[in-house]
């Protein structure tokens, strides 16, 4: 590289650290493409505020779909909350520092839309995959911080424990009046986290830890590295945007870590959006492996 075109790369590299900021992008059925413009928010409509993970910005295929399905069920606001200056790195750990600042920008955002009555909080939900679970929890606890009452609903698909074990910076019951936690892969943490746990599909070492059909699972983000069980990983992402559109996802109550359920005896309970909030406990189902994934009451036989 000539010394003169390093020098601007050099600057510019060094502005765009500097200046990286974290934003937010609204879509509703007006404006399909999508506007930063919060000022168009709708505050008589739901709002979903999806937040992407590591490795992930807020063009990520499989939240774009997410967003498409929720505008596709009714009229909302869809806001996807980009932190992708600290989350596209391969430093996953340097992602993971970033769950807290980004936490709070999102939490402290909230609660200036909510006090401004751009939206109403009381049908406000946020849904966060991986870190970005994490970084809904954050934002959950500012914004209890602030206001002194709690978030409505928070969806969690596949809130990681690596990097999270002793860091309290990591989404958990308290951070809103319903926590709603997926559990598919290894990566997520294992035990229950929020007021309903679902655990997805059994092998051997217990339930919500593999998918059928991995690792083939074209349309989501997969960094190549990670095939295999980035694909357990993201199947949460397919399951939820299912369950928006077409839920068939019925679950028993089971006591998944220890291996018990009661399969083919509990009458179910359908899980995912829309569910019955007033639910409590740890839930199980098997899926099928391609889409439509749900099965009905026959994911729980
Ligand atoms: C949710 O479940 C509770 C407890 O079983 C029940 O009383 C309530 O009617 C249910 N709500 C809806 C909307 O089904």
């Amino acid at each position: 590289m000539p010394p003169r075109q390093l020098f601007f790369t050099c600057v510019l590299t060094i502005i765009s650290l500097t200046s990286a900021e974290y934003s937010f992008t609204l879509y509703k059925s007006s404006i399909p493409a999508g506007t930063t413009n919060l000022d168009q928010l709708d505050p008589a409509l739901p709002t979903y505020i999806i937040v992407h993970g590591w490795h992930q910005d807020s063009t990520n295929p499989g939240l774009l779909q997410m967003k498409n399905a929720y505008l596709s069920l009714a009229p909302a606001n869809v806001v996807i909350f980009n932190w992708a200056p600290d989350s596209l790195t391969i430093n996953y750990f340097g992602a993971a520092a970033a769950v807290l600042p980004a936490g709070k920008v999102l939490g402290h955002k909230i609660a200036t839309l909510s006090s401004t009555l751009k939206i109403n909080i009381k049908i406000t939900k946020l849904i966060g995959f991986s870190l970005g679970a994490h970084v809904a929890g954050v934002a959950g606890k500012i914004f209890k911080y602030v206001t002194k009452t709690q978030l409505e609903h928070i969806v969690g698909l596949e809130a990681p424990i690596v990097g999270f074990v002793i860091n309290t910076n990591r989404l958990n019951i308290h951070d809103a009046k319903f926590v709603l936690a997926f559990h598919t892969s290894i990566f997520g943490k294992i035990e229950n986290y929020g007021h309903v746990d679902v655990y997805f599909n059994y092998n051997l070492l217990g339930w919500g830890l593999f998918q059928p059909n991995c690792p083939a699972n074209p349309g989501l983000n997969v960094p190549a590295v990670f095939n295999n069980g980035w694909c357990n990983h993201v199947r949460s992402v397919a399951y939820w945007i299912e369950s928006i559109t077409n839920n068939h996802f019925w679950a028993v109550r089971c006591n998944c870590w220890f291996k018990q359920w009661n399969l083919c005896k509990d009458s179910g309970v359908l899980i995912g959006h829309g569910m019955n909030s007033t639910l409590r406990g740890a839930f199980c189902l098997k899926t099928t492996g391609v889409n439509p994934f749900g099965k009905g009451y026959a994911g729980i036989c």
